[in-house]
Formats: C-alpha cells, structure tokens, sequence
C-alpha cells in the first residue's frame, strides 16, 4: 500500500499492510541472521506449536515523526527486554534485546515513508512477535521458531480520541495468580476476547480487571495500565504481579516526578479507593493516555470530577509531555529516544 491513499489524520487504529517487515528464524539451537522481506504471508504446518498450545509473545512499540521531520523510536530497548522475559516464560528462546532493537530500527528505515507526518495525531504501529513453527504434538516446547515484526500507520486506539471512556468491572479475569498477566504473551489476549466483546456490546468502551485472587484490587485494563490522581495531585498507578509492566506507565511516572514535581506512588490499589480519586486514566502504547470519565460496577456509578468532556488536568500535562518528549518539542531524558533517520 502507497502512503498516498492514507488520511492519516482519519486513521483508527488498524492494520494497513506496509512495504517490508523483518523476518529471523529459530532452528538447531540458534538464530538465522535476519532479513527485510516483501512477503507478508507466513506458511506453516499444521502441527506447528503456536496453533497447538498458544506458544507466541509479542511487543508493541511507535515510531514518531518528530517536528524537525526525524524518525524516532521510543524506549526500544525496554520492549526488547520485555520480549525477552515473555521468552523465558513461555520456554522459548530469547532473541537478544540488542538484535531486537537493530531489528526495529532496520523495519523503520525501510517503511520511512509510511511514518505520519509531524502534527497528524498518528503514529507507525510496530509489532514485533514470535512464535512456535516447528511441530508439537505431547505437551511441550517447540524447537523452532519465528520471529517477525511488522509495522502499521495507526490513530488512536480509542475512537474519540483524548474524549473521556467509560468502562466496566469485569466479572471475567484476564490473568491468574502466578500466571502470565506480566508478560506479553498472546494468550493473554485471547483470554480477554470474550469479555471485551461483552463489554462493548453493553455500551462499554473497556474493561477494569480486578484481581483475580480476592477480586479486591484493580488491575488493568486488556491493553492499558491504569493511572489515578489523587484529589491533592498524586499519581498512583497500581502494582501487582499480574499486571503486564507499561513501558508508557514507567515513562509517566518518571515525567510526574521529574518533570512535573508531582508526588507518585506504585502500589496495590484498593477498588473501594477508586470513588475517591480525581481523574484516572488507561496508558499504553496504544492508548498513550486515554481519559476514563466513568467506571460502572454492576450498575453503581463511580463519576470522575473530571467529568465526560475533558482529560483531566493533571492526566492532560502528563499526556503533553510524553508526547512532546516522543515528538521532540521537549528534551527526553538520556536514553529514551533511538533515531532512526
Ligand atoms: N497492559 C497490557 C495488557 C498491554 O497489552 C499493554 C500494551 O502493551 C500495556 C499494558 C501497556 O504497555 P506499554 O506501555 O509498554 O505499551
Ligand atoms: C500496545 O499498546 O502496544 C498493545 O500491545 C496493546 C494492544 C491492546 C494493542
């Protein structure tokens, strides 16, 4: 597809073939040296682990046009990190962060021009993912496998845009104690299908997940961490060990603290905590930081003061400065920008 019959400012967040994507494979215990391919089709046999026991992981990551017409990636090496513990988790080889984040930057430079222009509210989507292709059949690890990334032009996650949602408590869990919500592992996701297709078509934008164990604690969302502020200005983002760990939730915390001097606690967050909080917010690389206006809890309304119409105050200055370090309006802290071209 040519970047010409994009409206790049209409995008949604969709899939929109681009022109290469980066393909490395696993077999006798090492890696291929990878390579860009034009293919976007993957063949495999019938028996191939991912299909049978669900082995596949996978990262989500953007590349940002900056305002002097740059190429930037963000934090690339923390989702090289993060692949790498879903790896170990799932019994499947780690392709090495380092090799990950060359990976990333060689499929951005060869899709350059489907990176949206500077000021367009869209972002190029990169997923980068792995899978089992070599045959299974007992229960087990495979032997081979493949990883790939590639990339597509997206717009929010949301429809609305920066537009307050309203979600729902879910009586569904997307994660176990002592399972695998703290990796990225597809299965995950699959797990959340059928709650999310409930969720919305009751008129919910998302899902709030408690925690699974005592259904006390907030969790996150399918796809998003959550972010409370407190009336007196704290943020507070909750921390448990089925919670997948937010490259956009760490940034955020850092910003608040740094470069907003605001106060910022990690912590267990008590569901009856949540009427009392002043704004709250999903974050994501998808999401970047989506407003919740309202939580429905089995019909019983818990209304932010930040109402339905706006992002709240604190939520919107954190919002505009990750963004502005992601496009390059306001200087990043050492380390968080990788330049592509
Ligand atoms: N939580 C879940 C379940 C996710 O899928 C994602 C998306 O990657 C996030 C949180 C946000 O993580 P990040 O900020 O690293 O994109
Ligand atoms: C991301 O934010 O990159 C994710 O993987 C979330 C997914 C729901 C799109």
């Amino acid at each position: 597809m040519s970047n010409a019959s994009l409206d790049w400012s209409n995008l949604g967040f969709g899939y929109h073939e681009t022109e290469k994507r980066y393909v490395s494979n696993y077999k006798d215990g090492k890696w291929s040296e990878g390579e860009l391919t034009s293919d976007p089709t993957v063949t495999l046999n019938e028996c191939a682990g991912v299909f049978q026991y669900a082995q596949t992981i996978f990262e989500g990551l953007k590349a940002y046009r900056t305002e002097n017409g740059k190429i930037v990636i963000f934090r690339p090496d923390l989702n090289g990190e993060r692949l790498e513990n879903s790896a170990k988790r799932l019994e499947m080889p780690v392709y090495p962060k380092d090799k990950f984040v060359e990976a990333v930057k060689s499929v951005v430079k060869a899709n350059a021009d489907m990176v949206p222009p500077y000021g367009s509210g869209a972002t190029l989507y990169i997923r980068p993912y792995m899978f089992a292709t070599g045959p299974v059949i007992g229960v087990k690890p495979s032997t081979e496998y493949q990883f790939r990334i590639f990339t597509t032009p997206v717009g929010p996650y949301f429809k609305g845009g920066a537009k307050p949602i309203t979600i729902k408590v879910s009586d569904f869990d997307r994660a176990a104690p002592h399972g695998t919500g703290n990796i990225k592992a597809g299965l995950n996701y699959a797990m959340s299908l059928h709650a999310i297709v409930t969720a919305h078509a009751e008129g919910f934008d998302e899902n709030m997940y408690l925690d699974p164990g005592t259904r006390t604690y907030v969790e996150e969302t399918g796809g998003a961490n959550f972010l409370f502020v407190t009336k007196d200005g704290t943020v507070v983002t909750p921390k448990s060990d089925s919670i997948l760990p937010s490259i956009t939730r760490r940034s955020l915390m850092y910003v608040a603290e740094h470069y907003l001097g605001l106060k910022v606690e990690h912590r267990p967050v008590r569901f009856d905590e949540v009427k009392d909080f002043a704004e709250c917010g999903l974050c994501g690389t998808a999401a970047v930081i989506s407003p919740v206006g309202k939580i429905n809890d089995h019909g019983k309304e818990i209304c932010f003061p930040s109402g339905m119409e706006e992002m709240g105050p604190v939520t919107k200055k954190l919002y505009e400065t990750l963004t502005g370090i992601q496009m390059g309006h306001i200087e990043a802290p050492e380390g968080w920008i990788y330049e592509v071209c």
